[in-house]
């Protein structure tokens, strides 16, 4: 009994593992809040759909700022050349996707100094070629980011503002947790009350009930 539910979990885990071992890559969402002065992870992962297929991937990175209408290169990866093509991200953007193969599926770009200049979308595109036995196959995956640059102090009130939240919620939970309490407590017994009373009531309509056949013989 015990030893079957072993293995039918393990069999369980087993399942869940696997199709991530096999890939080894998973689409995690890049973060979208940075702070001005520090260093920000601008993420991009696009893993490939077949494993066993080789191929090869250009990535690019554009930047929009907040109004906006037009995309502006500012990075390239071509394996193993990291570009910066952009004034504004001069020196302050740095590669840590994929390297030492042409075979790039993590295209995530650091944001070195960010500053509130870098709030805005951007976008990244892998443009892979998939060497297929008899063909190549080109595909583009774009991805966006939107970012939002904040101070630290803002972020800091922000932190303290929800704490204190957070204890204001608590005890206002326990109040009313309290209030329903009291509120139950005294319904119940406000109506164990009139069950009594009702009862007591009855007994006596009984009473009056079995004694009226008797009033009606004594009449007669
Ligand atoms: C980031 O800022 C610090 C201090 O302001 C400066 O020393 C450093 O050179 C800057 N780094 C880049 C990559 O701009
Ligand atoms: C942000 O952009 C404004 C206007 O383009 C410019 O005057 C300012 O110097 C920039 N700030 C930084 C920190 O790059
Ligand atoms: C993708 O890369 C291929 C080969 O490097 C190139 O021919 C094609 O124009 C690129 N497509 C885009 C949309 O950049």
């Amino acid at each position: 009994m015990t030893l079957g539910l072993i293995s039918f979990l393990s069999v369980c885990i087993f399942c869940i593992q696997v199709p991530q071992g096999q890939t080894g890559c998973a689409e995690v969402d890049s973060m979208t809040e940075a702070v001005a002065g520090e260093s920000f992870t601008l993420g991009c992962i696009s893993c490939k759909r077949r494993e066993e297929v080789p191929a090869s991937a250009i990535v690019s990175w554009h930047f929009k700022p907040p109004g906006d209408e037009e995309f502006i290169q500012i990075f390239l990866y071509r394996h193993p050349n990291p570009t910066i093509l952009h004034e504004q991200f001069k020196e302050r953007l740095e590669w840590q996707g994929t390297t030492g193969t042409k075979d790039v599926q993590v295209g995530t770009v650091f944001i070195h100094n960010v500053t509130h200049n870098d709030s805005g979308t951007y976008l990244c595109t892998f443009n892979r070629t998939l060497h297929l036995s008899l063909y190549d196959e080109n595909v583009i995956i774009n991805k966006e980011v939107e970012l939002t640059v904040v101070d630290e102090a803002n972020r800091e009130l922000v932190a303290v503002i929800s704490e204190i939240m957070m204890y204001v919620l608590i005890v206002v939970l326990q109040l009313w947790m309290f209030g329903v309490l009291i509120y139950c407590y005294k319904k119940i017994s406000a109506e164990n009350e009139a069950r009594e009373a009702r009862k007591a009531a009855r007994s006596q309509n009984k009473l009056i009930d079995s004694k009226d056949p008797c009033d009606g013989v004594y009449l007669e």
